[in-house]
């Protein structure tokens, strides 16, 4: 009841101090803006999520509260990596790929966390991930030899074949990538606007650029050039943020299915599944958040 009439009291203030917005249409575009994410948020449960910045930075214990969730989601990702990953590491393992790592390490949170000697190679075409996850691995005093490729997935050069390939939802990235090609908008702007990033997802699905059936067939591809004999090939996809924030169904199914083919793919192509191995060193939290993702784990036999 409190809290309900803080809230009544807050939203009077700000029916008051709006008058003041009158012929000032970039304050007024500001506050829409930020009562529309609110708005959004608290519709789909994700207000606790939802980021510092839009709110006061001179908060200290709320944005340190909201720095060590962040974090510790990040924990929660390296932690759940390592376990999916330590059965199937073994002395021989010298070469894991990590395709399309973005700016923050998941996978390289998990390999640290076991302690992997080998070489870790990175395939990501924007030169500003390499740096980023080199800068938080050493923060964290890790020790882990990456070696990045400045590359694109679809056109790589001089990679050798992998000991173990792994990626974190990267169907997503990679449909992305392509339609800022045949586009010709730039991938960074999707990734600095959720306006820009949301008119990305309805043209993929609304002008058919993309062949499902096609695009799949190429990362399959790539993937299997990649593989040693033994080798591993691990992949997740899951409903991102985004997707879960804006309820983007149909762009998940979209890349759900891209997933699927990816999979039949891999199996046509004689790999076996070893997902029971996989999951074997999961926590009973671990495995209860697996049901909301999709795993590939097979190994080239
Ligand atoms: C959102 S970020 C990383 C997401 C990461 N997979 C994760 O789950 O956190 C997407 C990254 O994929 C990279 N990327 C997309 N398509 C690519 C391609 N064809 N080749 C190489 N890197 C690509 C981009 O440069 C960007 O750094």
């Amino acid at each position: 009841m409190k809290q309900t009439n803080s809230l009544i009291s807050l939203l009077k203030q700000i029916q008051i101090h709006s008058k003041s917005l009158t012929g000032d249409t970039f304050a007024y575009d500001n506050l829409m803006n930020d009562l529309k994410h609110i708005h959004l948020r608290l519709k789909t449960n994700m207000y606790a999520e939802s980021d510092y910045e839009k709110r006061d930075i001179f908060d200290v214990p709320r944005r340190t509260e909201e720095f060590l969730r962040y974090f510790s989601g990040y924990d929660e990702q390296g932690e759940f990596w390592a376990s999916i990953l330590k059965p199937l590491i073994t002395t021989k393992t010298k070469t894991i790929l990590d395709v399309c790592p973005g700016w923050a390490p998941k996978i390289e949170l998990g390999l640290w966390k076991l302690r992997f000697k080998g070489t870790t190679h990175l395939v990501d075409y924007n030169p500003s991930s390499l740096s980023s996850i080199e800068s938080y691995l050493k923060m964290i005093g890790s020790d882990l030899k990456l070696v990045n490729h400045n590359d694109n997935f679809f056109y790589l050069k001089s990679l050798p074949q992998m000991d173990l390939i792994v990626g974190n939802h990267i169907v997503d990235d990679l449909l992305l990538h392509e339609y800022c090609e045949k586009s010709q908008v730039m991938i960074t702007s999707l990734y600095e606007s959720e306006n820009a990033m949301l008119k990305a997802t309805e043209e993929i699905l609304k002008l058919g650029m993309i062949d499902q059936k096609v695009f799949a067939d190429s990362v399959s591809q790539v993937i299997i050039s990649l593989m040693k004999q033994n080798s591993y090939i691990v992949l997740s996809q899951y409903k991102g943020l985004f997707e879960r924030t804006h309820r983007l169904t149909e762009w998940s199914n979209f890349v759900g299915e891209i997933f699927r083919h990816i999979e039949s793919n891999l199996l046509k192509a004689e790999l076996n599944n070893q997902i029971d191995q996989a999951v074997s060193d999961l926590s009973d939290k671990q495995k209860e958040k697996l049901i909301e993702k999709n795993l590939i784990v097979m190994q080239m036999i």
